[in-house]
This record gives structure tokens, sequence and C-alpha cells, in this order.
């Protein structure tokens, strides 16, 4: 965080504020250079659930939302808050075709990197997901982020679609067994 000590201090306090129930937060927060960095290193810790859940945790997450059928193959999944895309390359590796919509450019910039080293298609996407049209039509919405954009996203699941029905996840079920 750079400027005045008085700067820093009216951050500070704008940033501790609580928004007005039901308004979006302050999206900057996610962005900020000096948060951002720490948020991406608090992410790719794998001995913490703190940011994003150990990779353990994850792979049964995946792996329960395909074998319970509630993903399929070639099924196109929206995932807000995708952060540096730990949940995105395990879908995207079982063909499920993911956007993944961050607003930190530190985590999206990791997430097409690691996307790239991993030869997987994924279409990420820098922007507040307060912003998005949903013009889009997406087969599932999965949103582990404190935010919440779940319903605003509704409206791009087709409502009926002879495919699947309307599915969003506010969180990832935590798979029962291993
Ligand atoms: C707790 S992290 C979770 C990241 C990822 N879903 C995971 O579980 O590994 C929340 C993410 O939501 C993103 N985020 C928060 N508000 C956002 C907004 N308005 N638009 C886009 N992304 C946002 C943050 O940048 C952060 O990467």
């Amino acid at each position: 965080m750079k400027g005045t000590h008085s700067d820093i201090l009216r951050k500070m306090l704008q940033y501790s504020k609580n928004p007005p129930l039901f308004e979006p937060g302050e999206p900057r927060f996610w962005d900020d250079p000096h948060i951002s960095k720490g948020m991406l290193e608090a992410h790719l810790n794998p001995t913490h659930d703190a940011a994003s859940r150990r990779p353990e945790t994850i792979d049964k997450e995946v792996r329960h939302l395909i074998t319970s059928g509630t993903l399929k193959t070639g099924d196109r999944l929206l995932d807000l808050g995708c952060g540096p895309g730990l949940y995105a390359i395990r879908f995207a590796a079982k063909s499920i075709k993911v956007t993944g919509i961050d607003i930190s450019k530190r985590s999206i910039d990791y997430a097409r990197k690691s996307a790239k080293e991993n030869g997987l298609k994924i279409d990420y996407r820098l922007m507040n997901f307060f912003d998005i049209k949903y013009e889009d039509e997406y087969d599932a919405v999965a949103a582990r982020t404190p935010a919440r954009p779940t319903s605003a996203a509704k409206p791009s699941i087709p409502k009926r679609s002879s495919r699947t029905s309307r599915r969003t996840f506010t969180t990832f079920i935590p798979a029962s067994s291993g």
C-alpha cells in the first residue's frame, strides 16, 4: 500500500467498514498490490484452508462433484472469484469448459500461466463479477468467495436446458468419502 500516512489510514478505515447489507463490498481490496501478493501466497499455501483449501481437499471436492454426476464432461462452468485457478485447472482436466472470473490481476496472471503449463484451455477474465452482463449461458456456477454473486449469476444458467438443470454452488460440497 503506497501513499502518505494519512492516505494509508484513510484506506484502512475505508477497508475496515462493513458495507451496507446486500451491497457489494470494496473490490479494489482484492487487487491492492500488497494485499493481492499476500492473498496469492495464502492461496498457494498447501498447509491450511485459510484462503484456498488444501490441495487434497480440492481434489476430493472436484472428484465428488464429478462422481456424483453434479458436473459432467462438456459442462460450461462459470467459476466466480476463481483466484489462482486451483479448482478451474482440476475441472478443465476433466473436460469441463471453465470460465474463471477474478478481480485480482496477480491471481489471474498466475491462473493463466498455470493453465498454459498444464496444457489446459481455460477462459480467464480479469474483471469484477458484479459487472458481468451474463449474456453467456452456463450449466453451473461455482463461487468459493466471501462475496455473494450467485443470485446475480442465476439468470446466466438456462432455465430449461435439455442437458442439465440449474446448478449453483455457493461453496463446493465436501466429499464424504476418499
Ligand atoms: C477466498 S478467495 C477464493 C479463491 C478460489 N475460489 C479458491 O477457492 O481457491 C476469493 C476470491 O474472490 C475474488 N473476488 C472477490 N471479490 C470479487 C469481485 N467482486 N469480482 C471478482 N473476483 C472477486 C478474490 O480476488 C479472490 O481471488
